[in-house]
């Protein structure tokens, strides 16, 4: 969950290490910190400190750093200890020749720092990570390159770690290390420079040619190259790819937020992903990437979507897809309760994993335990290259560009897009679609991008009908069928943003037990567009206001029935049922978004959250 930057180059690495801590704020964004090797040689030099990178800005601005070409930098999301300077990476052992940054957690730190303080190492913070300083160290002093070094420590460290360390016993040299699901270690290669980084987005204002580390793969940069080696000792081959991401698309541009940006950007990012997974004219589908994994979509017998969060909400409309589309037998499960509830399933199986990171280490996790059973999987993934692409055995791609909001909105319509097309896929290569059906569902998802975007037009008013929350402390979000994850995503997006208390229901559910909770000041967000069993929504409607509550409904454009029952109303257009999701969910994000503006909360970086969750 934190974020991880490295340089070696011939251009000042202060600067750029710094930048890239900024690109990566949104993983992390409780301390801060940078080392750097100085040119003049001794020891690194290491500012850092609690906040955001402001603070660890104004530090160096204060006592500024030394000349320096190679560098690392971090951005913290604390696990072991508070937020605090002292705790803040870098970390150096007993001396200071090493400093070590690390996203993951180090599961035996316990029993290592008693082992380490018994031979007479003192230790600066509370963190797991600062053992990992001190193996470092002690391996250095015991003649081991730090390469080799990085690889006796890993050998000694219990669970998932992503680390990068510097020793000013090699100027000019990182070493990175990734073993399993901490997070992603991406190498950067420049014009005479190299980086390292949890990130592409932090690589991508240097280049777009970058190379993944594999589990159990650790490498070594110097400003011509990188080799890379694994943990048990022998060369690794790791080939560069260059990455199409524009770094232009990922600033901020005139938006006050990322969000706000990214929430009007899902017109073009639907377009794009659709544009890269079909085409229209003549009704062609071009998943180009499903590889190994095509024969098994005639093969299964069923088909079980996993994801966390926002990205199991798209799989909750995925299930419909294959459902309706396929007519397969589908189901969904939370990635972190799939994982240990021993499931029963083998070959007969198709495990789709959703991930907008293709990081988050519930999903990896379960995609171990499908493999385990012989399960076939496919990932629905918008980051090229990340691990659950390559634990998959085929991938959709996304193509919604990078998401720096840490709540998701255009990598949740452009899964659902690619939910859509791969249940297509599948109905065509089981033969269960005709030619018609299948330009039909094509013509109609390409018809989304247009429609989504005159949402969008009535952003402002929209955003107006969020005063009825200003006072509000709970709100009941309700749906059916497949607006019923349009409800769950309505109210986590309202939680996470704004920070209100917000509860996803199904409609149906609401009698047996919600409806104790409405009253005059508990509001309730319905969906009921033409296709959620509109007339049963109609009816929670009524029993919602027979009993003073206040109904926000989503409705059809035109139902004037719903429009006079509700409270107030904010219209989707009439879309096939399949589709209805991609619009209703752009209402409830402006919701969110601007029930959050009132409050004055940090939209982009909401409290205690980090994009890419890489520790259980
Ligand atoms: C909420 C949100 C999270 C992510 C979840 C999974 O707005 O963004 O719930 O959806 O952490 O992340 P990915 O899709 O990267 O696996």
């Amino acid at each position: 969950m934190c974020g991880i930057i490295a340089y070696t180059g011939s251009r000042q690495a202060a600067p750029i290490l710094l930048a890239g801590l900024r690109d990566l704020e949104y993983r992390g964004y409780d301390s801060a910190g940078v080392a750097l090797l100085p040119e003049s040689g001794g020891e690194p030099a290491v500012a850092k400190r609690r906040g955001k990178i402001a603070e660890l800005d104004a530090a160096i601005g204060a006592k500024p750093l030394p000349p320096a070409r190679t560098g690392i930098g971090h951005t913290r999301w604390a696990t072991h200890g508070a937020p605090s300077d002292a705790n803040a990476h870098p970390h150096t052992g007993s001396g200071s020749e090493v400093v070590v940054v690390h996203n993951g957690i180090v599961e035996n730190y316990a029993a290592l720092r008693a082992e380490l303080s018994e031979r007479g190492h003192a230790f600066e913070s509370e963190t797991d990570t600062e053992t990992i300083a001190h193996l470092l160290e002690e391996a250095l002093d015991s003649g081991s390159d730090l390469l080799a070094a990085m690889r006796e420590t890993c050998g000694r460290l219990a669970g998932s770690q992503a680390i990068v360390a510097l020793t000013s016993r090699e100027p000019g040299v990182a070493v990175g290390a990734r073993i399993g699901h901490a997070g992603a270690v991406v190498v950067g290669y420049g014009e005479g420079e190299m980086l390292l980084s949890s990130d592409l987005a932090a690589l991508l204002p240097h280049t777009r040619d970058v190379a993944f580390l594999a589990d159990r793969q650790l490498v070594r940069i110097d400003e011509r190259g990188a080799t890379y080696a694994t943990l048990d000792g022998s060369a690794a081959e790791v080939e560069p790819r260059t990455v199409s991401l524009d770094p232009a698309s990922a600033a901020r541009g005139p938006y006050e937020t990322y969000m706000l940006k990214e929430i009007m950007e899902q017109p073009a990012a639907l377009a794009d992903t659709i544009g890269g997974l079909m085409t229209v004219e003549p009704a062609r589908l071009t998943l180009d990437d499903l590889a190994e994994a095509r024969p098994w979509l005639e093969r299964v017998e069923r088909v079980l979507l996993v994801g966390m969060g926002t990205s199991l909400h798209a799989a909750m409309v995925g299930r419909w897809y294959f459902e309706q589309i396929a007519r397969l037998p589908a189901d969904i499960d939370n990635a972190s309760e799939f994982r240990y509830r021993e499931p029963v399933l083998g070959p007969e199986t198709l495990v789709v994993s959703v991930s907008q990171s293709g990081e988050t280490v519930d999903v990896l996790e379960a995609m171990n335990v499908a493999r385990a059973s012989g399960a076939p999987q496919i990932t629905i993934c918008n980051t090229p290259g990340s691990q659950t692409t390559r634990v998959a055995d085929g991938a959709v791609h996304t193509y919604a560009g990078l998401e720096r909001g840490v709540a998701s909105s255009k990598t949740f319509t452009t899964s659902i897009a690619a939910l859509f097309a791969l249940a297509l896929e599948t109905a065509r290569v089981r033969g269960r679609i005709s030619d018609d059906d299948l330009a039909r569902h094509v013509r109609d998802l390409a018809a989304m991008p247009e429609i989504v975007g005159r949402q969008l037009e009535s952003f402002d008013a929209i955003a107006k009908a969020a005063d009825r929350f200003r006072a509000t402390e709970h709100i009941l979000f309700l749906g059916r069928g497949p607006a019923l994850p349009i409800a769950l995503e309505g109210a986590l997006k309202m939680k996470e943003l704004s920070y209100v208390h917000a509860e996803g229901y199904a409609a149906g559910e609401m009698k047996h037990g919600p409806i104790a909770l409405i009253d005059p000041k508990f509001p309730t967000v319905a969906l009921a567009g033409q296709h959620a069993l509109r007339s049963k929504i109609v009816s929670n409607i009524e029993q919602i206001r027979a009993r003073d509550g206040e109904v926000l409904a989503i409705v059809t454009e035109g139902d004037d029935e719903l429009i006079a029952l509700a409270n107030e109303a904010l219209t989707v257009p009439p879309v096939p049922a399949l589709l209805e999701p991609l619009a209703a969910i752009v209402p409830l994000q402006v919701l969110a978004y601007a029930t959050a503006d009132a409050r004055g909360r940090d939209i982009d970086q909401p409290r205690n959250l980090a994009k890419t969750v890489t520790v259980e």
